[in-house]
């Protein structure tokens, strides 16, 4: 087991292009991904990018858990954004493409920003590709938090983060603070 380190916003590695995986089956890919799920389970994440964890690669792992914990987990997302469950999914050099015009806002968080979240709209219908761990290749329909999980996850390839997507920064703060901002917006 072992727990990688997360970059925080404002380090360089979530700022670059990552470069694509030339074989999924190398030894140091399969530790690096043994390494992301350990990573990913003790940080309580729905979703990890590698260059996260400092390496500049085109690979994700995510995990879409079944609509009660989406919640917590993404502040309000998942509630009304329920795509069912997603088993733990590797996804290397992963490519999106993007159906339809329709897009949706929820918050979202992030392991990079820890106890922020930020309203973003996402496509809500996508197409994704690219290869599993085992080289097979992986190719998907996802709709609601599925392919806004995906679509989170592969920005970090690309070097994008989250507040980069926000169109209203005003939505964008401590989860505990928006959480109670919430609250108290819904008092009658
Ligand atoms: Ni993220």
């Amino acid at each position: 087991m072992a727990i990688l380190k997360i970059a925080r916003m404002g380090h360089p590695i979530l700022s670059q292009i990552a470069d694509p995986i030339a074989d999924p089956a190398a030894p140091e890919i399969q530790q690096l991904v043994a390494h992301m799920l350990d990573t990913l389970e003790d940080a309580g994440g729905v979703g990890l990018a590698a260059p996260q964890v400092h390496v500049p690669l085109r690979l994700v792992i995510f995990y879409v858990p079944p609509a009660p914990a989406a919640p917590e987990r993404y502040h309000e997302a998942g509630l009304d954004e329920d795509s069912g469950e997603v088993p733990l999914t590797v996804l290397i050099n992963p490519e999106i493409e993007l159906l339809g015009d329709a897009t949706r806002a929820a918050f979202e968080g992030c392991l990079s920003l820890p106890e922020m979240s930020g309203q973003v709209a996402r496509h809500t219908h996508i197409r994704y590709r690219g290869l599993g761990l085992d080289g097979e290749p992986i190719e998907r329909l996802a709709e609601g938090f599925h392919a806004r999980v995906v679509q989170h996850e592969c920005d970090h390839l690309d070097g994008i983060l989250y507040p980069q997507r926000m169109a209203d920064l005003s939505t964008f703060g401590y989860t505990d603070s928006l959480r109670k901002r919430q609250d108290e917006t819904d008092e009658p």
